[in-house]
C-alpha cells in the first residue's frame, strides 16, 4: 500500500471515530494534500490561514484567530474556538476565560503568558460560539498540527473536552481524563478543564490547579 493510501486510510478512520460516515473523496484530497503542502515557515502560514476559505466558519468570521506566543516553548494550550472578544481582536483567549487562563500560566506556572503559545482547534468563531463540527474540526486540524511541528512543544495542554477529543479522537469524559499525561512521540498532551467551565463550576479550580501543577513538575 502507498503512503498516501496509507494515510487517506487512517484518516479516513479518524473521521469514523469522530462520526463521520460519508465524506466527499474530493474533499479528502483536497485535506491531505493541504496538509502535505502547508509551509514550515510560521509566517506563510499565518498568510494562508488568514486567507482560509475551507469551511463555513470563514463566512462568519470578523477575523482569523491563528494563535499567538513564544516560538520557542516549552508548552502549547490549545482551547476550543474563538469567542467574541477573540473573533474581534484576532487573538485568542482574550475574554473573561482568557483572563483566567493568563491567571493560571502565570501564577501556577510562574511564566509569562507571551512566553507560551496558545491556539485552538478552530481559528474562525463558530456562530453563536457552537462547538465546531467535525468537518469543521478535522479541515482546520492541519493549520494546527503544523502549528505543532513549528513549535514542537515538549507539552501541549488540551484545554476542555472538545479540544481533547479533537487532538486525540478519543471521547472518554474530561472529567476523567484531566491531570493524565499521554505520551504522544515527541511531546506530552495533558488535558485539563476549560477555564470557561472553571468560571461556570469555581470548585473544579482545585483539580485544575492540581493538573498545573502536574504541568509545572514535567517542565
Ligand atoms: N475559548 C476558547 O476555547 N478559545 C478562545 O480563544 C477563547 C475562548
Amino acid at each position: 500500500m502507498e503512503l498516501s493510501q496509507a494515510l487517506s486510510l487512517k484518516y479516513l478512520y479518524s473521521l469514523k471515530m469522530l462520526g463521520i460516515d460519508y465524506l466527499d473523496i474530493s474533499e479528502l484530497e483536497t485535506t491531505l494534500e493541504n496538509h502535505q503542502n502547508l509551509p514550515f515557515d510560521i509566517n506563510k502560514l499565518r498568510d494562508i490561514v488568514n486567507n482560509c476559505t475551507v469551511c463555513d466558519l470563514s463566512a462568519t468570521r470578523k477575523n482569523v484567530v491563528f494563535g499567538e506566543g513564544n516560538l520557542s516553548t516549552k508548552v502549547m494550550f490549545v482551547g476550543e474556538g474563538p469567542g467574541a472578544m477573540e473573533d474581534s481582536s484576532g487573538k485568542p483567549f482574550v475574554g473573561r476565560a482568557g483572563q483566567l487562563l493568563t491567571k493560571m500560566i502565570e501564577s501556577v506556572l510562574d511564566i509569562k503568558r507571551e512566553n507560551v503559545y496558545i491556539a485552538n482547534i478552530v481559528k474562525c468563531r463558530p456562530p453563536n460560539n457552537r462547538v465546531p463540527t467535525p468537518m469543521e474540526a478535522t479541515t482546520c486540524k492541519a493549520y494546527l498540527v503544523r502549528q505543532i511541528e513549528i513549535i514542537k512543544p515538549k507539552i501541549i495542554v488540551a484545554l476542555g473536552a472538545t479540544s481533547y477529543h479533537y487532538l486525540t479522537e478519543d471521547k472518554a469524559r474530561i472529567s476523567s481524563v484531566r491531570g493524565r499525561v499521554f505520551e504522544f512521540g515527541d511531546f506530552y498532551l495533558i488535558p485539563t478543564y476549560h477555564p470557561s467551565f472553571l468560571l461556570r463550576n469555581p470548585s473544579a479550580k482545585k483539580e485544575a490547579y492540581q493538573d498545573l501543577l502536574k504541568i509545572k513538575s514535567l517542565l
